[in-house]
């Protein structure tokens, strides 16, 4: 998968306008600020294909990104920003459920948390619920040019204690210096191509030869 053959699909406000779903979605949600628009830029080797912010509450959409016609990538409003009146906040969360409960085609949520900082309540309440449906997510931890790497250790193994988790079921990352950055193209493209070999229908509307 060529991660750097990407294009700006749309944003969606609303679920009526989500793209058809031909292609698997991975989708990118976390805390406000955490870092999820650096981390697709990253991902696709783009400065500014994704707009990023110092600013918490940039991304106020879902906004889907065409990767090497095989793959959208979903970049979504993070959570947790306390700076947007209670009505905002209900609608971003709503979407964002929503979104979860109806798409079929999302094989993979990545859930980006700050290496540097401990567990927050609203990134446990999203594992926890992931978890109860049954939706595959990876998190990343991300971030990390920050720290020096025994502190990388030392935090990752705490909020893996958190959520209990074993280090090949996380990635650390960082959009700064690309740390991370092969294992989770490796873990996407992996999932993206399961995807492909699980719809489609070709085996059942052709006679065998
Ligand atoms: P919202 O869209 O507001 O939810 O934010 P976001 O999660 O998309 O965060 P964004 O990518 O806009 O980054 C927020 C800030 O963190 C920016 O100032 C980035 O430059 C910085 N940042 C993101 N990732 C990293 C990283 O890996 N290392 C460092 N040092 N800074 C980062
Ligand atoms: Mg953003």
């Amino acid at each position: 998968m060529d991660f750097r053959k990407v294009q700006f699909l749309l944003s969606a406000h609303a679920m009526g306008q989500l793209p058809e779903p031909i292609y698997p979605d991975i989708a990118f949600a976390g805390r406000s600020n955490v870092g999820k628009s650096s981390l697709i830029n990253r991902l696709v080797e783009r400065t500014n294909l994704v707009k990023t912010s110092s600013r918490p509450g940039k991304t106020q959409s879902l906004n889907y990104f065409l990767v090497d016609n095989g793959l959208y990538l979903v970049d979504l409003p993070g959570y947790g920003f306390a700076q947007v009146s209670k009505q905002t906040r209900k609608s971003w969360q709503g979407l964002i459920s929503r979104y979860v409960e109806i798409r079929s085609t999302l094989v993979c949520m990545v859930v980006i948390i700050d290496l540097r900082h401990e567990l927050k309540s609203l990134d446990r309440d999203l594992i926890d619920w992931l978890r109860y449906l049954h939706k595959p997510f990876l998190p990343v931890y991300t971030k990390a040019d920050k720290l020096s790497r025994n502190d990388q250790q030392k935090n990752a193994a705490l909020l893996d204690a958190s959520l209990t988790l074993t280090p090949d079921e996380r990635i650390i990352f960082s959009s700064r210096t690309g740390q991370g950055l092969d294992q989770l193209r490796t873990r996407i493209t992996a999932l993206a191509t399961s995807f492909q070999g699980g719809v489609d229908p070709g085996g059942f509307f052709t006679d065998p030869i």
